[in-house]
């Protein structure tokens, strides 16, 4: 029973390090290969790459994408290609 348990236990934290190690790798993505991969799935990347938004704009964009359109990115990435887009792709 004790060793089961022990078992149990090495199994939980391998996962959590598993887990760990994969938002550890999502975080050092650069913002440009985020936003290739993730705005390039429904579109073309030349959509948004055409456009050229003032920051307000593109945030607007980007949470259309998120929230309406059902683009799979987290808070955290809307933010970071967002940031990228108005700074690569301004008026
Ligand atoms: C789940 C599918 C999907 C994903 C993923 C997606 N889009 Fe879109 N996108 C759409 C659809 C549908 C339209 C056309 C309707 C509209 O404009 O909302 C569109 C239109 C656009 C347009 C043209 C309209 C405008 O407002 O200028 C831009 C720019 C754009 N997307 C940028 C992006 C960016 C940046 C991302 C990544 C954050 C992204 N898209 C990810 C579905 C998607």
């Amino acid at each position: 029973m004790k060793r089961g348990l022990i078992c149990m236990t090495g199994a939980v934290f391998l996962c959590l390090a598993g887990v760990n190690a994969h938002s550890a790798e999502e975080k050092s993505v650069g913002a440009k290969s985020l936003f290739e991969q993730k705005c390039s799935r429904c579109h073309t990347i030349e959509r948004p790459k055409s456009k050229q938004k003032t920051r307000a704009e593109w945030e607007a964009t980007v949470m259309r994408m998120k929230n309406v359109n059902g683009c799979p990115i987290s808070d955290q990435e809307a933010e970071i290609i967002i940031n990228y887009l108005a700074e690569n792709y301004g008026p």
